[in-house]
C-alpha cells in the first residue's frame, strides 16, 4: 500500500481524490470539461462516488496514486497527476499528469511531476519512476525535462491512437537521481 500523499509546493496542494471532490468532478463530467480530470474517469455523473472511493482503494492495494492538484489558495482542481502500473519487486511505477487546459502554462505540471517524483523515490519506496510522452507533444516534453527527468531514448510506433502509431519519448528519475533513497534497497 502507499500512505496518503499531500505536497504543497508551487501553489499547488497535491493530494489524493477522494470523497471530498465529488461536487467538484460531477461538475466537470456534467459540463463534459475533463481536460482536469485523469484518463479513466468517469464518464457520467453517477459513476463519480464509486470512482472516488476506487481510488482509494487502490493507493490501498499498492495499485497506484491518483492526485488531484488543487489550486492552494482556492481548492479548485486544476489537473491530476498519477503514479501507476506499479511494479513493488523492481521497485517501478509510471507517471502521468494533465491539467485544466484554462490553467495550464503556470508551471503546474512541472511543479506536480518533480515533487511527485521525489515522493515516490522516497517515501512511496519506488527505485524509478518512468514517463512516457509522445514525441509530438512539445508540452509534455518540456514539463518532463523542467521536472528533472532524465530522457533515456524513444519507443519507436509504441502508442496507437486509433488511426496511426505514436513514437514515445521515455524518461526516467531514479532513486540517485534524488540521492534520499538507497538504490540497493
Ligand atoms: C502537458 C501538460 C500537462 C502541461 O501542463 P502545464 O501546467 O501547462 O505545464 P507547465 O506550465 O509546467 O510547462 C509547460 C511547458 O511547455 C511549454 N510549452 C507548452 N506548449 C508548447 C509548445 N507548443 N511549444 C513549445 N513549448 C510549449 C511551456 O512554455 C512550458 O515551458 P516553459 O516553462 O519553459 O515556458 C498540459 O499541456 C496537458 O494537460 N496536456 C494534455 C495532457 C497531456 O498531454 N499529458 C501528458 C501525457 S504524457
Amino acid at each position: 500500500m502507499f500512505a496518503p500523499v499531500k505536497i504543497i509546493s508551487g501553489g499547488l496542494e497535491i493530494r489524493e481524490f477522494g470523497p471530498q471532490d465529488a461536487a467538484q468532478v460531477a461538475a466537470f463530467v456534467a459540463a463534459d470539461d475533463r481536460t482536469a480530470l485523469p484518463p479513466g474517469a468517469p464518464q457520467t455523473v453517477a459513476e463519480v462516488d464509486e470512482w472516488l472511493t476506487g481510488t482509494v482503494r487502490r493507493r490501498l492495494d499498492g495499485d497506484g496514486v491518483l492526485l488531484a492538484l488543487l489550486d492552494a489558495a482556492s481548492g479548485e482542481i486544476v489537473g491530476s497527476i498519477g503514479l501507476r502500473d506499479i511494479d513493488w519487486r523492481a521497485g517501478r511505477g509510471e507517471i502521468g499528469y494533465g491539467v485544466r487546459a484554462s490553467r495550464r502554462g503556470r508551471g503546474y505540471a512541472a511543479t506536480a511531476a518533480r515533487v511527485v517524483g521525489r515522493w515516490a523515490l522516497t517515501d512511496g519506496g519506488m527505485r524509478r519512476v518512468q514517463l512516457r510522452s509522445r514525441v509530438d507533444n512539445i508540452a509534455s516534453l518540456r514539463v518532463a525535462e523542467k521536472a528533472g527527468y532524465q530522457r533515456e531514448g524513444t519507443l519507436r510506433m509504441a502508442d496507437w491512437d486509433g488511426e496511426k502509431t505514436h513514437d514515445l519519448a521515455v524518461f526516467s528519475m531514479i532513486s540517485t537521481d534524488v540521492g534520499t533513497v538507497d538504490a540497493t534497497r
